[in-house]
């Protein structure tokens, strides 16, 4: 097939010029020590998402405004007005949830199957970066929808970050821009979100994949991982052929959540709310859960020192760990620290969701918390215009707005209501226009009923075409 494409006049004019046949080959006939496998399709299921997540995320920014007054509107109007907004919406969420389990699953992965070792060290390296990123750009985007959820996790998030010793202040009002939360805060996470992280995403997958293809596949566990030495496959077709299948596995999957469960909005943010219960994301549970055996003095020890100590021994691994040995049996104690700290968070995410179903008064706010929620999400969008009533008067006829001046110089809103919508005086006006022939509606104002003279309304006595005026508003109330 490549060899018929290579005789269509335009691509060769392409290739004289680009040497794109160079580069497709070098693309797709990477060797493979030991053959295709389904174990090397997460790599690749990564870099789906991502494109997932800058198409479904570029829709969103279309509509979104990054400030406390409209950013929570924004959402609600994707979610309950936009034609699919919902589900490209979940898509984008769901899509993070993704991420962040193929993340863990491809660095257990490389892990257990020691393919950092080998001259692969900043391969390793430019992965941890990206793990970093990514855990950056969850951490971001959950504030964006700035729900009452958002609001108050990203408090505690930026709380936390606040409990660093010496720079742990300044930390916190760099990523709140001041001292309280507000709209500077989420402009701040925002460009972060949209500009900076991806930036750097784009340039660490840029550098990650060069860095792979430089030191080649390390193949299966009993491989050796500076010197190939089994049978070797192409890229093309099978391997390709694999991932194709698990990234419309993955998408299908996402697509099918998206569309049977799309993600909720809770109310918009309430900073006074002082008995609303933060939690995050369901993949930030074992961290949540663990900093709450860390109090007081010892707080440093959870957030900082323990932390940093997992996440040196990461960096240090491929310099740590020179033998050639790949099979996770024969490296035990590589082997067991990692399973210690994976089943660690696992019992922490657990043991989260444990504490607070079996604490009733927390079981109770939360699923209060969870119905007022489902409750929003059922009403219809309803958007507070700010200066609608203002609005509303410019889309007046001339005589009307005229009309509606009068009404106002003539104490009529004292009873009816500075928009004729009624008070506890008098009924609303709006509507009076087909309430009553047009005739009777002049002779209630000339002569109120007994029930408007009683209640004080005087009889309307103005100059002709004033109280056509008059009229002409009254008549305009729909
Ligand atoms: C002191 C209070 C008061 C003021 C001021 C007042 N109204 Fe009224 N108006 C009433 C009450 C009470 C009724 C209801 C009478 C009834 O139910 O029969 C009424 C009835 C009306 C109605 C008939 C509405 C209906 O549905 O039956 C119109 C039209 C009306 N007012 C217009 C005006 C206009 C125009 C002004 C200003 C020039 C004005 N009113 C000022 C108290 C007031």
């Amino acid at each position: 097939m490549r060899e018929r494409m290579r005789n269509i006049p335009f691509l060769r004019w392409l290739d004289a010029r680009t040497g794109l046949f160079h580069l497709t080959s070098e693309a797709l006939d990477e060797p493979i020590p030991g053959g295709a496998r389904w174990s090397y399709v997460f790599g690749s299921g990564l870099l789906y998402i991502l494109v997932s997540q800058i198409v479904t995320g570029v829709f969103l920014a279309m509509y979104y405004v990054a400030s406390a007054d409209h950013a929570h509107t924004t959402i609600e109007y994707i979610t309950k007005s936009v034609t699919a907004g919902a589900f490209l919406r979940s898509l984008h969420s769901y899509g993070s949830s993704a991420m962040v389990v193929t993340l863990v699953v491809h660095l257990a992965q490389t892990y257990f199957f020691g393919s950092y070792k080998g001259r692969r060290e900043l391969l390793w390296l430019s992965g941890l970066l990206l793990f970093a990123l990514v855990v950056g750009m969850a951490f971001t985007g959950y504030l964006l929808p700035w729900d009452q959820k958002a609001y108050f996790a990203t408090a505690v998030g930026t709380n936390i970050a606040g409990e660093v010793p010496l720079i742990g202040n300044w930390l916190k009002e760099l990523m709140r821009g001041g001292t309280e939360m507000g709209t500077l805060t989420l402009s701040r996470f925002f460009v972060a979100h949209v500009f900076l992280i991806p930036a750097g995403i784009f340039a660490c997958v840029g550098l990650h994949v060069f860095l792979f293809r430089k030191a080649g596949s390390a193949g299966p566990i009993d491989e050796d991982p500076v010197v190939p030495t089994q049978r070797t496959e192409q890229f093309y077709p099978k391997q390709v052929l694999m991932d194709i299948v698990f990234a419309t596995v993955l998408v299908g999957t996402l697509g099918l959540l998206a569309y049977l469960a799309p993600v909720g909005l809770g109310p918009k943010a309430n900073p006074a709310d002082t008995s609303f219960l933060p939690r995050p994301e369901w993949y930030y549970l074992p961290i949540f859960q663990w900093l709450k055996y860390w109090n007081g003095g010892l707080a440093v020890v959870g957030i900082v020192v323990i932390p940093g100590i997992i996440a040196l021994a990461l960096v240090l691994l491929p310099f740590l760990d020179r033998r050639r040995e790949r099979r996770p049996w024969k490296r035990p104690v590589a082997s067991f620290s990692f399973a210690i700290v994976l089943c660690a968070l696992l019992f922490l995410g657990w043991q989260s969701g444990h504490e607070d179903g079996s604490d009733p008064s927390v079981a109770t706010q939360l699923s209060r918390q969870d119905s007022i929620a489902t409750a929003f999400m059922a009403a219809p969008f309803e958007p507070v215009v700010i200066g609608a009533p203002a609005a509303a008067a410019q889309q007046l006829s001339p005589e009307a707005a005229a009309g509606r001046k009068l009404f106002l110089d003539n104490s009529c809103d004292q009873c009816h209501g500075e928009n004729a919508d009624g008070t506890d005086k008098a009924p609303k006006l709006i509507g009076v226009g087909t309430k009553f022939p047009l005739d009777t509606l002049k002779s209630r104002l000339l002569n109120p009923t007994k029930k408007a003279r009683d209640a004080d309304m005087d009889p309307v006595e103005l100059p002709d075409d004033q109280f056509q005026q008059l009229v002409a508003y009254l008549v305009s109330l729909k």
